[in-house]
């Protein structure tokens, strides 16, 4: 092979692990702004997404928010919000405003109160719904009064949030086929419950390689543990997006 032709498909090989790095949202689920900032020092050149969850907005609000996005990174804001419509749009807003990328709320709250979020988003904030948590089986569904299998519930939620005007799911990666031949590609879809084949399941029961959550059509795969508890995690990142950018 010529030097030239080396050159251009290395530049290639590159460019694509950069698109497949963008579908990567590295879960910031630490105690401080300083452990969370430390990582996101350590991953910007090679993460642009990271998310935010309930852990460390509690524990830092709105600063921790501003100052990941200052890196010029991207947020997903996972707040999973439920309240009252007025309520939740006002959160709405106030997400808008601080600049996230994504939010999360809970379709369980009804086809009222996800109108009011879709209603109030702006600056191109991207709302995503959670449909059944992946922690509940059908014993917390019969404890709620729902009859239904999970998958069902999932179903009857993601059809009530797209209706409603939301912009994507989360769902476990076992669930993206169903919602991909469903929806199309009218909505985004992310994944969590994501072990790469060399990390340590923990206590993820039904996990899916990244591979296999892209291959199956997730949009966005977040991942935590493996990544942000790794001795390395540059080293963890670059597994991930090796192993994403091998030929089958
Ligand atoms: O397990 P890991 O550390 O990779 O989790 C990353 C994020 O995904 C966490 O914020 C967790 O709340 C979420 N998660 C999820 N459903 C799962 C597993 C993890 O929503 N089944």
């Amino acid at each position: 092979m010529s030097s030239g032709v080396e050159t251009s498909l290395t530049v290639l090989r590159i460019l694509g692990m950069t698109k497949t790095a963008d579908k990567i949202i590295v879960a910031l689920d630490v105690r401080s702004s300083n452990e969370a900032l430390a990582l996101v020092d350590q991953l910007r050149d090679q993460i642009s997404f990271f998310k935010i969850g309930l852990q460390l907005y509690t524990a830092e609000g709105p600063e921790i928010v501003r100052a990941v996005l200052a890196t010029g990174a991207k947020v997903w804001l996972d707040l999973k919000l439920y309240d009252i419509p007025n309520t939740v749009a006002r959160a709405v807003e106030s997400a808008s405003h601080l600049g996230v990328h994504m939010l999360t709320i809970h379709l369980s709250g009804g086809g009222e109160m996800i109108r009011a979020a879709a209603g109030a988003r702006a600056n191109q904030l991207v709302i995503l719904g959670v449909t059944v948590l992946t922690s509940a089986t059908e014993q917390t569904l019969r404890e709620i009064g729902i009859a239904d299998k999970v998958a069902d519930q999932v179903l009857r939620l993601a059809r009530l949030g797209t209706q409603a005007g939301i912009d994507g799911l989360v769902a476990s990666p076992h669930e993206i086929k169903t919602l991909r031949s469903e929806f199309g590609d009218k909505i985004k879809i992310a994944v969590q419950g994501i072990r790469p084949s060399w990390a340590e399941p923990g206590d993820q029961k039904r996990f899916m390689t990244p591979r296999h959550a892209i291959e199956a059509g997730a949009d966005y795969i977040g991942i935590g543990r493996p990544i942000t508890a790794h001795q390395n995690p540059r080293r963890a990142v670059q597994r991930i997006l090796e192993e994403l950018s091998a030929r089958s």
